[in-house]
């Protein structure tokens, strides 16, 4: 019996001669927010859709609570609800319809869909007449629509495809408060290109590139693992005398300037307090601390380094 929540076991899909993943390996077990990140064109979407049933591996398994997750599983699709990057929207139908639809896919009872759709429709708060034609939502509306149309059936597991791109910040942070609440009791893997949320929602990051998972960790150990102990300093003026300063000073190494901030590594941490107490005796010091990477830097280093 496998353990429960996502389990994949080396993946591989190959469309024609491109090998879009080369044996993944990963497990999540606990619920809460799990992110995949990586560069275009790394796997994502495909792993997203492997997990879902949406695309058959060449090779290797996905299991979901213990159970191989196969097209034709339809218990096992069933505890899935796939949000696509790309949606595949009926156009022509209005935003009701179209969940009624969907309700139907799902197996839902005809007497129990209409509840059911008033009840995602509250809970993804769609704020817009449930008459509105399809094709004549805005992103925005399209991404609630999508939203409220995979709660239908009640995942267990949510799998989210770019869920958060393309939305102004309003969306964003409510599209994010939704993930939160309903990652409370479920497992919500989401990739995404926006770093910031990654960073800030998710119980641990999977990093992917060239089809190959590089990096799976914490975000807090991911950034302190990123870091490379140097220091910032600002100060009002003589930013380059301190840099001349500290080129000479034993056991320090200058990095360069870099807007404003002068930017330095000493040989181990316990000079440092003793370095800036003999900088503070000729300068006015404004700003002072470790040198943390932004988040774009780490993950272009996290990419580049593997
Ligand atoms: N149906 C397909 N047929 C052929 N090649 C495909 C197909 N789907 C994906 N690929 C290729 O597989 C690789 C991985 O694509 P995938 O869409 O999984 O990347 P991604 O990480 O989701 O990228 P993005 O961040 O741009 O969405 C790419 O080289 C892509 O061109
Ligand atoms: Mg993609």
């Amino acid at each position: 019996m496998k353990n429960h929540g996502i389990e994949i076991e080396n993946l591989q899909k190959s469309f024609q001669d491109i090998q879009a993943l080369k044996g993944v390996t990963l497990k999540i077990e606990k619920t809460g927010l799990y992110g995949l990140i990586g560069p275009n064109g790394a796997g994502k979407t495909t792993l997203l859709k492997c997990v879902s049933s949406l695309l058959v591996p060449t090779s290797g398994e996905v299991y979901i609570n213990g159970n191989l997750v196969k097209p034709k599983n339809f218990a096992v699709r069933r505890k899935i609800g796939f949000l696509p990057e790309d949606s595949g929207l009926y156009e022509k139908l209005t935003a009701k319809q179209f969940l009624h639809i969907m309700a139907g896919m799902h197996g839902i009872p005809k007497e129990e869909r209409k509840n059911k759709v008033k009840e995602v429709v509250e809970f993804v708060g769609i704020n817009y007449p449930p008459s509105k034609i399809v094709k004549y939502l805005s992103t925005g509306q399209r991404r609630l629509l999508l939203f409220a149309s995979i709660l239908l059936h009640d995942p267990e597991i949510l799998i989210l495809d770019e869920s958060l791109s393309g939305l102004d910040p309003i969306n964003r942070e409510h599209i994010t408060k939704l993930m939160r609440e309903l990652a409370k009791d479920r497992i919500v893997l989401f990739s995404s290109h926006i770093l910031a949320d990654i960073w800030r929602l998710c119980e641990k990051i999977f990093v992917i590139n060239q089809g190959e998972l590089i990096v799976e960790d914490q975000p807090e150990n991911i950034l302190s693992k990123m870091s490379d102990d140097s220091y910032f300093l600002t100060v009002k003026m003589g930013l380059e005398a301190i840099k001349e300063y500290l080129e000479n000073y034993p056991k320090v190494s200058v990095i360069g300037i870099q807007n404003d901030k002068l930017l330095f590594k000493t040989e181990n941490k316990d000079l440092i307090s003793e370095v800036i107490k003999d900088i503070m005796k000729d300068f006015e010091i404004v700003s002072f601390g470790p040198n943390i990477p932004d988040l774009d830097q780490i993950f272009t280093r996290m990419v580049t380094a593997s």
